[in-house]
């Protein structure tokens, strides 16, 4: 069975659980491998049950060698309170981020009084936390189609074009590719760039303009970020100065990452030369996040962050200055966390 599942099992001991409950896509793709969809996973200390209805269970069960395919006859809940009676279950862990009020009392009504149900929060997006190897070969393999996107990019993004023009080509570009975003692109031109996340327009692209760009690709489910800035002629003096000012700062807050750092110490990096850069008001979000299955996963990268760094963790690390009505700038590269420090996965790009 594999090293993430017996992760999740080793902790059944500390929240005194027997079986545990993920009701997640997400995770359950994470722990299986399989790009399950309305599903739920019921992980006993030797067994595991995928629990799915007849939409899904032929290719389920193609798919799973020694974990059971259950196919629900009427409810799923109803399948989980079979099971953990068969099994004689006491103290059934769930995560309470991912199941509504609703499902949880649907759950509690079908179980027999004798079952707990134990809440916890995060224990698998923790351990999603750290990647494997092959979790971060997906992700390069994204950054490889992500880099060949940018140059792609450089050939369309001219002065008449407008932003959704753009969006128009690069998702014909995409899709000839075979490929898929992992999140709607951003693009934004001139003044629209002082919106972190703005929405699309169809606004033209002018003469010395600045173009963000901010996508993703997805590989097997592992995603990319990335954003970066096109300029169309000569560059402002003051867009010049906020551009190395952003840079300096993702430069230096890289240069701070590595195993037992703790997060938000990678942030305040950023955000106080930003500051001293007479910057700091114009910096609004967070620094970065993890990224995986996700685009945003554990760790943040933020004031707030109580994550320490450790080796395997693949992060964004995306400073921006955003001025109001003017124009914004951010960079986003992504890192993994070695031993020696910090290595820039989109280096190429
Ligand atoms: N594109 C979303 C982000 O950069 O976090
Ligand atoms: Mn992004
Ligand atoms: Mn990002």
């Amino acid at each position: 069975m594999n090293a993430s599942l017996q992760k999740l099992r080793l902790s059944f001991a500390k929240y005194s659980i027997d079986a545990f409950l993920v009701t997640d896509d997400v995770n359950i793709r994470y722990l299986t491998g399989y790009p399950c969809q309305e599903s739920w996973l019921l992980i006993l200390p030797r067994h595991v049950y995928y629990l799915t209805d007849s939409r899904y269970s032929l290719d389920a069960r193609r798919h799973f060698g020694r974990i059971n395919v259950v196919e629900c006859k009427k409810s799923a809940f109803d399948s989980v309170a079979d099971l953990v009676s068969k099994r004689k279950v006491h103290s059934l862990g769930f995560d309470e981020r991912h199941l509504v009020v609703v499902s949880f009392r649907r759950l509690k009504k079908a179980l027999t009084r004798k079952v707990r149900l134990i809440g916890t929060q995060g224990l698998i997006e923790n351990i999603r936390a750290v990647k494997r190897e092959n979790e971060v070969a997906a992700i390069r393999k994204a950054l490889c189609f992500h880099n060949e996107c940018y140059q792609y990019l450089k050939t369309i993004i001219r002065p008449g074009q407008a932003e959704h023009q753009i969006l128009e080509k690069l998702e014909r570009f995409v899709l000839r590719h075979q490929q898929i975003f992992s999140f709607p692109p951003i693009i934004a031109s001139g003044p629209n760039s002082c919106l972190p996340h703005a929405r699309i327009s169809d606004r033209k692209i002018k003469k010395n303009d600045l173009v963000l760009v901010d996508m993703g690709i997805e590989v097997n489910g592992y995603k990319s970020d990335l954003t970066r800035m096109f300029f169309l002629g000569k560059i402002p003096h003051l867009v010049r100065e906020v551009c190395e000012a952003v840079a300096q700062a993702q430069r230096l807050a890289i240069a701070q990452i590595k195993p037992g750092v703790l997060a938000k110490d990678v942030d305040s990096c950023a955000r106080n030369f930003l500051k001293e850069k007479k910057l700091g008001a114009y910096f609004s979000h967070s620094l970065g996040h993890g990224i995986g299955l996700e685009v945003h996963e554990k760790p943040g990268l933020s004031p707030r962050s109580p994550s320490v760094l450790e080796k395997g963790m693949v992060l964004t690390v995306e400073p921006g200055v955003y001025i109001p009505g003017r124009f914004g700038v951010r960079i986003e590269d992504m890192v993994l966390v070695t031993s020696q420090g910090a290595k820039v996965l989109s280096g190429l790009i």
